[in-house]
């Protein structure tokens, strides 16, 4: 059994480098199979949703190269032997729906069991199946595995998103690369992981416009060569270094990031009395007095994001006045919350879509059980703001989204490390 083991109550004090972001990385990694040649990336997470899809990416013949430092990725799709993905590689993790967009751009069809992922609400696909139906595949589910064939090739269409879905827009966006004609994706995610993604393509020689924006055009080429392509820093693990600073009562300065990804965090943390600095390329946190509490809604990019919703609830559980926390985006959300009152925060009160904080909750030590990534992270620093010794198990959790989460805590100041067998 093996959990992260936190003394609470140490001030964070220095400065984190930040990794290559996760769902941009997990979008990216799958979209190189569209390309016959191949393609290098850098600044890729060392984390176990990107271990996942290589391995993957190996069991079609795709040859996956990593540097020592495990953060280059060469990606070689030129002799890839399947357009099937097997039942552990797509359960590994949620980003493995990208498979479905990319193999059917390189070979017009795919089959895959649905995908794994964390258990946030119910998850379903119906957005990235209809975008697929639009540009002329026919889609069908049996025994629990999706198949998806564009017998007569992919054809440009107009695609509206009900809800502008981050994993639809980016699917989509892969599958239409080589479709004939335009296809235009309306409702569109404007996630910085989304705009990322359209520029790695563009790289390779796709031609995509308006990533960023609510409308996407996609114009279909004959092909796509390889290249190198940096990915983005991780706005989601900024932002949950930033919180660390803030609920140790510490100064932490987060660097390698785009500070215009952090600006609906940046706000908040401002509006609740941090010091927030921003360089060029980091994000400075400092506490100098009592914080107050605020009201959160979680919505797309550029609003506040539902991926730091945890972290900040239990930043807000130290602050002085009540909070209200409103999750838009997943109905499953708040599961972090019943482990949050073993440390200590009775009052919590939670219903689907919102959380009421009281606020000025004294947190002690306790074990906790992560249900998912970021509730994961949120116990982590809960563990750190709390008086004593937490025990967060569920590490898996964390593994698959955080780059050496212990070892860069423990270079800001935390008493923190990861215990296997009891040692
Ligand atoms: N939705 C549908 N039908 C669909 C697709 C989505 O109803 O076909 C709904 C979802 O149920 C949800 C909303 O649309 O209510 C938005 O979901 P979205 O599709 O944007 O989420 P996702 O693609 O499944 C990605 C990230 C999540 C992140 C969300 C929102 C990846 C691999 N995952 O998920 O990341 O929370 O976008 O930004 O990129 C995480 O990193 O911890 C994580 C969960």
């Amino acid at each position: 059994m093996e959990y992260i083991l936190v003394n609470g109550e140490n001030k964070l004090n220095g400065t984190v480098d930040i990794s290559g972001a996760k769902n941009a990385a997990v979008a990216i990694i799958p979209a190189a199979i569209a390309s016959g040649s191949v393609c290098v990336l850098e600044n890729v997470p060392y984390i176990e949703d990107v271990v996942s899809l290589t391995n993957a990416l190996e069991s079609i013949g795709v040859k996956c190269e990593r540097s020592n430092d495990n953060h280059t990725i060469t990606i070689d799709a030129t002799n890839i032997k399947s357009h099937i993905i097997g039942d552990k590689f797509a359960k590994s993790t949620r980003a493995s729906y990208y498979f479905l967009g990319a193999l059917l751009a390189r070979f017009g069809k795919v089959e895959m069991p649905a995908p794994g992922g964390c258990v946030i609400g119910s998850r379903p696909m119906g957005y990235h199946t209809r975008g697929f139906e639009m540009l002329g595949a026919t889609c069908t589910q049996e025994h629990g595995i999706i198949k998806i064939e564009a017998k007569d090739g992919l054809k440009g269409s107009k695609i509206y998103l009900d809800t502008p879905s981050v994993g639809a827009t980016i699917n989509i966006m892969i599958a239409a690369v080589f479709a004939k004609g335009t296809t235009l994706i309306e409702n569109a995610a404007k996630e910085p992981h989304v705009v990322d993604t359209a520029n790695f393509l563009n790289k390779l020689g796709a031609k995509i416009s308006g990533a960023g924006m609510d409308a996407i055009r996609i114009t279909g080429v004959a092909e796509l060569h390889g290249g190198e392509y940096t990915i983005i820093p991780d706005q989601i693990e900024a932002g949950t270094y930033m919180i660390a600073g803030a609920i140790t009562g510490g100064d932490v300065t987060v660097r390698n990031i785009i500070p215009k990804h952090m600006e609906s965090l940046t706000s908040k943390l401002r509006e609740i009395g941090v010091t927030v600095t921003e360089g060029l390329d980091s994000v400075r946190v400092q506490v100098m007095n009592p914080l107050k509490g605020c009201e959160i809604k979680t919505a797309v990019y550029p609003g506040f994001p539902t991926d730091l919703q945890p972290q900040m609830a239990t930043l807000l559980c130290i602050c002085t006045t009540r909070s209200m926390v409103t999750e838009n985006i997943f109905e499953d959300r708040f599961r972090y919350v019943d482990e949050l009152r073993r440390l200590g925060c009775g009052t919590l009160n939670k219903n689907v879509q919102s959380l009421i904080i009281d606020g000025n909750y004294t947190m002690t030590g306790a074990k906790v059980e992560a249900s998912d990534l970021r509730a994961g992270a949120a116990l982590v620093l809960a563990g750190l703001a709390a008086k004593g010794q937490t025990s967060v198990f569920g590490v898996e959790h964390l593994d698959r989204g955080y780059e050496n989460l212990v070892g860069k805590l423990s270079s800001l100041g935390a008493d923190i490390k990861r215990v296997r067998n009891g040692i």
